[in-house]
């Protein structure tokens, strides 16, 4: 049993280096979750896998159900999960294929199943979101970053966007006022959901594209995000690597 899990983002269907144990299908009261949660061995520590957007990467950020993939993550004893995930840089630091460590989170999100506390309640629950990633998984994940010489960023505030259309030059100047550093389709609900399940979260992103209209070019292209995700795709490996056992 392990008590770890990784989210995959774009990038990340599939770990390399993990030695699959099994594959586990979850049914849960919130649907299903994105794919079956793979068990195995990273760097020589037991953890558990999903991939958000499905094993063949066919769910859009929207279409995500974050509460079910939580859920059954909670469910077979997960209590730490680090997600990774593809994200706009918008300050200057935030090059493309760099890796950044999250601290703050800004919601732009809608009309997302983003609670577990609702329908027929014994009680309201408003639970605290002051820093919506976890300190001591942060630490780690920073840690293991520094020791494996990433050139990582350490701080900086997730603005999490509806999808699945890439922002305007506009919307990104308006998040950049207010004080976003990176733009990605899936940091919300998923932040919050773990809140409410109290699982330890925290997030490594990794810059695949200059937000719009932050880089040289007018356009952003796929091919772009691919080369970029592999580069930082890359660094997450050794971060995990440097990370184990956790
Ligand atoms: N915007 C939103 N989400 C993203 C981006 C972006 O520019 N790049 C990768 N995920």
């Amino acid at each position: 049993m392990t008590n770890v899990a990784i989210i995959g983002g774009t990038g990340l269907t599939r770990l390399s280096g993990l030695e699959i144990i099994h594959r586990e299908v979850i049914h849960t009261p919130y649907g299903e979750p994105s794919g079956p949660v793979t068990h195995g061995h990273l760097f020589g520590r037991e953890i558990a896998f999903i991939p958000r957007h499905g094993p063949g990467h066919t769910i859009p950020p929207h279409q995500v159900n974050y509460r079910a993939n939580l859920w059954a993550l909670q469910h077979i004893g997960i209590t730490r999960v680090i997600a990774v995930a593809a994200v706009g840089g918008i300050t200057p630091e935030m090059k493309p294929a760099r890796l950044a460590i999250p601290d703050q989170i800004i919601d732009y999100t809608w009309s997302r199943a983003h609670t577990y506390f609702e329908g027929s309640l014994s009680q309201v629950t408003h639970v605290d979101f002051t820093e919506p990633y976890d300190r001591a998984l942060r630490s780690a994940m920073i840690a293991a970053c520094d020791s494996a010489k990433l050139g990582q960023m350490n701080n900086g505030t997730y603005g999490a966007t509806q999808g699945p259309r890439l922002e305007s030059r506009a919307e990104i100047d308006r998040m950049s006022r207010d004080g976003c550093d990176l733009v990605g389709m899936t940091g919300m609900p998923e932040a919050g959901l773990a809140r409410e399940l109290e699982l330890a979260y925290a997030t490594c992103a990794v810059v695949a594209n200059w937000a719009a209209g932050r880089g040289p070019d007018a356009t952003i292209t796929m091919e772009e995000v691919g080369r970029n995700l592999d580069a930082g795709m890359s660094d997450v490996a050794r971060m995990l690597e440097a990370l184990m056992p956790l």
